[in-house]
């Protein structure tokens, strides 16, 4: 199996709701969701990766890195790289239903166990899909993550109940699904938490807790106050406001203030191993990847995201050596171009 074949098929099963065009910038989808697009007019899907784009990399190849590590230490396991599937639901509304919902996230569970990683699975307006997630973790304990939507308090503790029984790696939420009405419409209401109610999620679990959808300096602070074991800077890949700044931008400021006292994953339009090492020296320890894995799990099944990991860590490799980065736990800000 390669790269072309699996993106061939994957335009063929994705029935038009992604296209698979050769560079995922939310052009071609904007304004779709329910889909696979941005919000509106796709300026914050847009501006993930225009903001990635114009971080530049410093090349230096007079060093003495030759083997650079690219795995990293997490909550008691070891990833192959920095580098994780990032959650979503809705196989049916967002990607056309050729696969289902648990097979969908299945195949992203065991490609990401395949090449060494782990995947984050999601939550969605049918109450099956945080199930599917569970049941894709089940087979492997710890090698999934669970995050769950910020529903009412009492359905969120049960939902983490659910959560340390499938033996998941740790949970979260994300707390950009705050503004759903989908989910309200089908009769399971989500909204904006209060830092209170936040607090009170996180101690509700001896788990490590991911508050995602971080993009300002207060929320992280008021996040690693909360509890949070990790943030993800993330506006939820351009899905849920039109018109918010992308990850890329905001991150060097949030780790500035929170690095060190809580995990940093990021995430919005990685495309690349040399956009997971551009993150990293904006200060991420983590990346988390959307929608190619989608076209990797539609095209490849779980041969097709493994297939997808490894190249971009491959990717990765290459950009550390070609920046003279010696540890992916150890990303200078000086490789990048200013
Ligand atoms: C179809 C789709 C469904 C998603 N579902 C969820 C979800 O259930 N929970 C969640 O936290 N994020 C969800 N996300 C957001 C992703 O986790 C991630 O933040 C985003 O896709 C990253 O941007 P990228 O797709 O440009 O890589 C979803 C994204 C897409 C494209």
């Amino acid at each position: 199996m390669d790269m072309k074949t699996v993106r061939e098929n994957a335009r063929h099963k994705l029935k038009g709701f992604c296209r698979v065009c050769p560079v995922c910038d939310g052009r071609a989808c904007a304004g779709e969701v329910p889909g696979m697009g941005g919000l509106g007019t796709a300026s914050s899907f847009k501006a993930n990766v225009e903001a990635l784009a114009r971080v530049r990399l410093q090349m230096r190849t007079i060093h003495p890195v030759k083997e650079p590590t690219l795995s990293l230490a997490l909550w008691g396991t070891t990833l192959a790289m920095p580098i994780l599937v990032a959650p979503m639901t809705g196989s049916t509304y967002n990607m056309g239903g050729a696969m289902t919902e648990e097979a969908f996230v299945a195949e992203l569970a065991a490609g990401a166990l395949q090449a060494g990683t782990i995947a984050m699975t999601g939550d969605g307006a049918d109450p099956t899909m945080y199930g599917s997630g569970l049941a894709a973790g089940k087979a492997h304990p710890a090698s999934t993550i669970a995050i769950i939507k910020p529903r009412a308090q009492e359905v969120v503790v049960q939902y983490l109940r659910e959560a340390e029984e499938a033996g998941v790696l740790a949970t979260g939420m994300d707390v950009d699904g705050a503004g759903l009405v989908t989910m309200a419409m089908k009769g399971q209401p989500v909204g904006p938490k209060t830092f209170e109610e936040l607090q009170e999620v996180i101690g509700a679990t001896k788990l490590p807790f991911i508050v995602k959808g971080i993009m300002t300096v207060d929320e992280a602070e008021a996040a690693v106050r909360a509890g949070a074991a990790a943030i993800v800077v993330s506006n939820h890949g351009g899905r849920v406001l039109d018109f918010a700044p992308g990850a890329a931008e905001v991150l060097a400021e949030i780790a500035d203030r929170v690095k060190g006292r809580t995990i940093i994953f990021a995430d919005g339009g990685v495309r690349s191993g040399a956009d997971v090492l551009k993150l990293l020296a904006l200060g991420a320890d983590a990346v988390l990847v959307g929608r190619p894995l989608v076209v990797a799990a539609f095209g490849g099944g779980r041969e097709g995201v493994a297939l997808m990991l490894n190249q971009f860590k491959n990717e990765l490799l290459q950009a550390m050596l070609l920046t003279g980065t010696a540890d992916v736990s150890q990303v200078s800000r000086a490789i990048l171009f200013r």
